[in-house]
């Protein structure tokens, strides 16, 4: 059972004691690989908290959350809706970057983190939660959705809508959409960033 309990600080005080904390943290295998830890980013202060699945390429290079192309697209998308980014706290379900090479020494390439990774790094999710303790919490896509709402969780079903549901012992309120990096895959790019804009617009008016 892998678990990032025991690397949790209790009672921790601020995110820079938990984001030190989690530059050390083994509670799965998929710090061997990875750079490094990409714990959330963004102020105690913060209203909205956005959730991914896990750091990319450039995020395990930067050690910070959605800085690569999803998060280029992430980015005008929220402002589109009427989010500044600035104003969110951003992180994800799984806080190490997950990949394989097709060949030793080539491109590393995105793999999707098992429950069983996600569930490992909720004790992280839930240390973010209580400290920042947002109004909203947007999901962003499917491994999100399943670590903060359980496995049978389908984006699709409840995208654009108000949830109201207790995680890790907390009343929240969260929206759902797709992951941004579901908009850059599809075939229809404009008509997917629409449909993320428009979920979008519902967390916006569920914050005025
Ligand atoms: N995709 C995510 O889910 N998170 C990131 O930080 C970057 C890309």
């Amino acid at each position: 059972q892998y678990t990032a309990a025991p690397f949790v600080p209790e009672g921790a005080r601020d995110l820079d004691a938990l984001r030190q904390a989690a530059a050390g943290c083994r509670g799965c295998p998929l710090h061997r690989d990875a750079t490094r830890t990409v714990f959330g980013t963004g102020g105690a202060d913060a209203r909205v908290m956005l959730v991914g699945e896990q750091p990319g390429d450039q995020e395990d290079r930067a050690g910070r959350p959605f800085v690569g192309p999803a998060g280029k697209l992430l980015d005008r998308a929220l402002g589109e809706a009427g989010i500044d980014p600035g104003d969110a706290y951003v992180t994800n379900a799984v806080k190490h970057f997950k990949f394989t090479r097709a060949e030793p020494g080539k491109r590393r390439i995105h793999k999707a983190p098992s429950l069983r990774e996600a569930t490992a790094c909720g004790p992280w999710l839930a240390a973010e939660l209580a400290l920042v303790e947002p109004e909203l919490i947007v999901v962003l896509g499917a491994t999100a959705g399943k670590a903060l709402l359980g496995s049978s969780f389908r984006v699709g079903e409840v995208r654009g809508t108000v949830l109201e549901r207790e995680i890790h012992g907390r009343p929240e309120r969260l929206v759902p959409t797709v992951h941004p990096s579901s908009v850059l895959r599809a075939d229809d790019r404009e008509g997917a960033f629409e449909g993320l804009v428009a979920d979008l617009k519902v967390a916006a008016r569920a914050l005025a």
